[in-house]
């Protein structure tokens, strides 16, 4: 697991794009895995000003994202769909037919998550995954559990992820309960991985993720195991690590 600290959140979601684009360039037909939540929002904008300028080519890319609420179809305006159309997708090249994210409407969630599967088997795994982390260590929507789940799958959304994604809702709207997420198996498939932490309210969940033990009750631990990891954290969210 390669660590690396900035000073603030904006040189690490640069640090991100530059990254990212390095994969693309280097592979423009890369399969990416992309993430929701604030965390990648500046990650995105980045990626959105290189291609403008046209540094970076995103017409051969194909994206899978982590995750999705249940219940949420595309024109909600808490489903990840809209987030990304709105704030990537909409702005830069990628063909339609490349983007992928699972379907929250899906009649049987079980069948949808391992058709998500195959999916990404087929187009060869994640070339690189994006990924934020939860205050509580979750990764996509692994909430800490008793063990490491494998596949895709329709997860029951801890108390706390409640609370946390609860700001993106409006006051007194109904939030989902339940979510379709790629599993620690899937995500652990991908060739890269690149998980971005800004803020002290990660600050436990980074030190867990990084000095604790493998554990399945900090689920990002796992990424200890993973050959090709990179981190990249601001000052505030890597103010518990105790090497720095
Ligand atoms: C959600 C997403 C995660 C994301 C997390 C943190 O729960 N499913 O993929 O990492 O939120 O979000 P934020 O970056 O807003 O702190």
């Amino acid at each position: 697991m390669n660590v690396c600290i900035y000073p603030n959140a904006e040189l690490a979601a640069a640090a991100a794009a530059i990254l990212i684009a390095g994969q693309v360039i280097d592979k423009p037909r890369s399969v990416l895995g992309l993430a929701t939540g604030s965390t990648p929002l500046p990650i995105y904008r980045e990626l959105i000003a290189m291609a403008r300028r046209g540094a970076l080519d995103l017409r051969q890319v194909t994206t899978y994202n982590l995750d999705e609420y249940m219940g949420l179809g595309p024109d909600h305006p808490c489903s990840y769909r809209r987030f990304m159309w709105e704030n990537l997708f909409s702005q830069v090249d990628i063909p339609a037919g490349n983007i992928h994210i699972p379907d929250g409407l899906a009649r049987d969630p079980a069948e949808e998550c391992r058709r998500y599967d195959a999916a990404i088997a087929a187009a060869g795994q994640l070339d690189l995954q994006l990924l934020g982390i939860g205050a509580n260590g979750h990764i996509g929507f692994n909430e800490p559990a008793e063990r490491f789940t494998t596949h895709s799958y329709c997860v029951a959304l801890s108390a706390q992820t409640l609370r946390d994604n609860r700001r993106f809702f409006e006051e007194g709207a109904p939030m989902p309960t339940h979510a379709l997420t790629m599993g620690i198996g899937s995500i652990m498939q991908a060739k890269r991985i690149v998980l971005v932490a800004t803020g002290a309210g990660k600050a436990q969940a980074v030190r867990g993720m990084i000095e604790g033990p493998v554990d399945p009750m900090l689920p990002a631990s796992i990424l200890q195991m993973h050959r090709h990891a990179t981190v990249l954290l601001d000052a505030a969210a890597a103010s518990a690590l105790t090497v720095r």
